[in-house]
């Protein structure tokens, strides 16, 4: 399978439009396409709207942006992708028709993938010319934001085109899960539907409103699944004896049951009831209001499972530690000036960093220091490898001087100055700029100690990494000192 550099869809609605975000975001061209010319319009404002939550969801330098081009004429995109996805609406003999037409025109090493909610791929590759490529590769909106996509072969599909497909997605960002055996639905969405069946059952038998069903699920399970899953909580929910002790307990529940298998008739009072319960939550939110909110709290909820390595968090870390990897392998040595301060980190100023005067608040300076400390560390080699051997550089001492107003709509970026190292130690002078004047913001002074983590005490760095220090601090000697280094706060009287 070829390398995907440029990526085709077919049909931009909702999930077309959700792709194209998400590829564009991580470098990769996309040539869309759909029945509809006004449809051009449509996924440029769903790329643009994606934007902002996008952009931040890592501070980790990404490749230059992929750039977007449509067409209506479906053989002009697939003679131009590298891999293919299918959006059009969720209907067997559509889809069928319509894949087998991309087939004709598609090289025979890119693959084609299907985003349908449930329908099995081995249907799907009927018709289609060279069926081992063809694969279902189902999304989950919004497509920019969730790292999901439960990737399933069929009868033809051949293991080496779920493999390229699970790669492409992941290259993208997403957790690919590879649904070992096709069943309509696949995984996800029959989980979603029981849950959905049962919340019609309840609000159709006037048990509960669509809000108490909600709140049923946010303030409790909701929080739970974001990182581990209803079997996982379960195991921890039966105290020592986990699993087997929760299926000894609540296991004859199971056989009364609780839940209903048929969903209930879909009458106009039901659906009245959901309209008006759905609304009435809203609160006059217009959906793009609550879609925003829903990608800003999806952004964070992501950054704090990143701190603790699982789930979701766990795919955004994968995906920095690639990005600062390519990021580094990128930097060409004639690019970089060694005798000047280098250039570590650049971050747009995320809406959360504004305090109540409008202005980036105190502690988000120290943040925006630390991507360009990292990613020294990164530089001279102390890295996750580095730190699980025991050996990690605590900061000792921090001085910030704030010069300008950081806002909102402000982008930053750092250069760092290595102002002294011996082998326990290694001070940095970072100073942060605003991107759309080079003005010069903020500084911050910092000094790092080496140490044995374990032990908490300080020892030398590897020799290695000292080296590496020495090198950047010998580059820049020529520098002259900055001003604001070394300076204490004190009112002079
Ligand atoms: N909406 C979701 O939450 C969601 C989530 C995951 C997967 N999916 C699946 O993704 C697919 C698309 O769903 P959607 O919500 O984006 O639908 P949508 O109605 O928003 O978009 C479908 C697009 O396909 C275009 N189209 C129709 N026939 C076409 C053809 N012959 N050639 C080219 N374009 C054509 C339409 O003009 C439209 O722009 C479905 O299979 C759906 O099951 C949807």
């Amino acid at each position: 399978m070829r390398k995907v550099k440029t990526l085709g869809l077919l049909g931009t609605g909702v999930i077309g439009g959700g792709w194209a975000a998400r590829a564009l975001h991580f470098g990769i061209d996309v040539v869309a396409t759909d029945v509809k010319p006004e449809m051009e319009s449509w996924i440029r404002g769903s790329v643009a709207s994606a934007g902002p939550a996008l952009a931040r969801l890592t501070a980790a330098p990404l490749p230059p942006p992929g750039t977007l081009t449509f067409t209506t004429d479906l053989a002009v995109m697939a003679r131009q992708a590298d891999f293919i996805q299918e959006n059009i609406p969720e209907q067997l003999e559509l889809k069928q028709r319509m894949l087998a037409e991309v087939s004709r025109h598609a090289g025979a090493d890119v693959i084609i993938a299907s985003s349908t909610s449930g329908l099995m791929p081995s249907d799907l590759q009927r018709d289609v010319v060279g069926p081992e490529r063809l694969l279902v590769g189902h999304p989950f909106n919004p497509v920019y934001l969730l790292p999901l996509v439960e990737v399933v072969g069929g009868k033809r599909t051949s293991a080496a085109a779920v493999e390229a497909a699970s790669r492409f997605y992941t290259y993208i960002g997403m957790h690919a899960l590879h649904v070992r055996k096709e069943i309509p639905g696949h995984l996800t969405d029959r989980l979603q539907e029981a849950l959905w069946r049962e919340i019609l059952h309840m609000v159709n038998d006037g048990v509960a409103t669509t809000r108490e069903l909600d709140e049923s699920i946010i303030y409790g399970p909701g929080l739970r699944w974001a990182a581990m899953g209803t079997n996982l909580i379960y195991h921890l929910a039966g105290g020592e004896t986990g699993m087997r002790h929760m299926l000894h307990q609540f296991g004859p529940c199971l056989k009364w049951p609780w839940t209903r298998l048929e969903a209930p008739e879909l009458s106009e009072t039901l659906i009245d009831r959901m309209v008006e319960g759905t609304q009435e939550q809203a609160a006059g939110r217009s959906i793009r209001a609550l879609e925003r909110l829903r990608d800003d709290y999806l952004v964070a909820i992501q950054q704090v499972l990143r701190q603790f390595d699982i789930g979701a968090g766990a795919t955004l870390r994968a995906l920095e530690e690639r990005l600062y990897e390519e990021a580094a392998a990128r930097a060409r040595p004639h690019a970089e000036d060694p005798s000047q301060p280098l250039r570590l980190a650049e971050t747009p100023v995320q809406s959360e960093w504004i305090d109540y005067n409008g202005h980036m608040t105190d502690h988000r300076y120290l943040q925006v220091f630390g991507m360009a400390t990292d990613a020294l560390y990164r530089r001279i080699g102390i890295d996750d490898r580095y730190r699980k051997q025991g050996r990690a550089a605590y900061t000792v001492e921090t001085h910030v001087v704030h010069l300008a107003e950081v806002k909102q709509t402000d982008s930053l970026y750092v250069t760092t100055q290595v102002l002294g190292v011996d082998p326990k130690r290694f001070q940095l002078f970072h100073r942060m700029h605003r991107v759309r004047d080079d003005a010069l913001v903020a500084t911050g002074e910092q000094m790092f100690v080496h140490v044995e983590a374990a032990a908490a005490r300080s020892v030398p760095m590897a020799p290695e990494v000292l080296a590496k220090v020495k090198a950047i601090h010998a580059a820049q000697a020529g520098l002259p000192p900055p001003p604001q280094a070394g300076r204490a706060i004190g009112m002079r009287t």
